[in-house]
């Protein structure tokens, strides 16, 4: 069974001595949980694999203290990338970069890519883990593959209840973000695409470089290998944009928009009764969560306004629902 610990500096390094010996962690960062180990580590990394049932052939995000070490450690940085990370880092990016051939990342970790994707958390928890750490931290969402991702440390525990190895699990409280970083490559200055979207939006990376997508890719959209696996499912079948349902399903709203379906619904929550964008991201993974746990025979939710973080919440209910991935 894993190990509950605080955020306590006591029980934090409690979780940087499990890393050091190859264990893993469970720390909370500003977007989802992530399932942590050493990303020096063969070893250390190729558990993650095996315990998110995750395929080799999609990478993993490296996370680092600061903006310095996470640029210049493992990376071979460029002017994009230095801006885009003075303005948004710590924070919700990603930034894929062409890997240093002196890097000591697992291979395992970039599934032998010649990029490696690397990200500054903005969470004091994640940060005083990294502190006690001399290495970065690779970490996916600490969710079994193919399920919906983790913004508590309770549905981390779920995730891996019946794991005998060796993890640990920091209680960090809720993700204030709730859904995943927004991934940028800008391996290439000439051609910097957007790979997934979290609540950094197009616009606000527009204010520091242009998203030029490469010609030869025009009718495809680049994505993040991950990305084309499953994704999200819940354990009901999930209907999306839509505005009625019936007395055995759960209904998910937003803005309260069709808060008379209320009393219609086996269950009823609201993402967001302002019709903030922010806040229903915030909410999506674990409202998903507990309605998959209602006793329903489908998850229903409303129509999402598709502008600005709808986009990527949009994007997740799609994947979700089966309809992409
Ligand atoms: O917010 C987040 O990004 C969270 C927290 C824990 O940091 N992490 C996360 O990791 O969402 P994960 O493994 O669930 O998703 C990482 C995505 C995958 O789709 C993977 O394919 C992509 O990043 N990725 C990783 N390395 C890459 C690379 N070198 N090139 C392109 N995509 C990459
Ligand atoms: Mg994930």
């Amino acid at each position: 069974m894993p190990k509950l610990l605080s955020c306590e500096l006591e029980d934090l390094s409690v979780a940087s001595d499990s890393l050091k010996t190859g264990g893993l962690v469970s720390f909370p960062t500003e977007t989802v949980y992530g399932l942590g180990a050493n990303a020096y580590s063969d070893k250390a990394v190729l558990r993650i694999y095996m315990l998110k049932n995750r395929p080799p052939v999609n990478p993993l995000i490296a996370h680092y203290k600061s903006a310095d070490e996470a640029l210049f450690t493992d990376v071979i940085p460029n002017k994009t990338a230095i801006a885009l990370a003075e303005r948004f880092w710590p924070g919700p990016m990603t930034l894929v970069l062409n890997k240093k051939p002196s890097s000591r990342i697992s291979r395992f970790a970039t599934a032998e890519l010649k990029t490696l994707a690397v990200r500054v958390p903005d969470n004091a928890v994640c940060h005083s883990l990294l502190d006690l750490l001399t290495f970065p931290l690779v970490a996916p969402s600490a969710n079994k593959s193919t399920t919906l991702s983790t913004t508590t440390a309770e549905a981390v525990f779920e995730n891996f209840s019946d794991y005998e190895g060796d993890l640990s699990i920091i209680d960090g409280g809720k993700c204030k973000v709730g859904i995943e970083s927004t991934i940028i490559d800008v391996s290439d200055e000439e051609n910097i695409s957007v790979l997934r979207y979290g609540v950094l939006t197009k616009e606000e990376i527009e204010t520091v470089c242009e998203i030029r997508e490469r010609k030869d890719l025009a009718t495809k959209k680049p994505v993040a290998p991950g990305m084309m696996f499953k994704h999200y499912a819940p354990c009901h079948p999930i209907k999306i944009g839509a505005v009625e349902c019936n007395q055995d399903d759960a209904y998910l709203d937003f803005g309260g928009a069709h808060k008379d379906l209320e009393k219609i619904a086996k269950s009823y929550l609201d993402l967001s009764p302002s019709g903030n964008l922010c806040e229903a991201a915030s909410n999506l993974f674990q409202m998903l969560r507990v309605l998959d746990k209602s006793d329903c025979s489908r998850i229903v939710v409303a129509p999402i306004a598709n502008n600005g973080v709808g986009l990527a919440i949009n994007d997740k209910l799609r994947r979700a629902a089966g309809l992409i991935g």
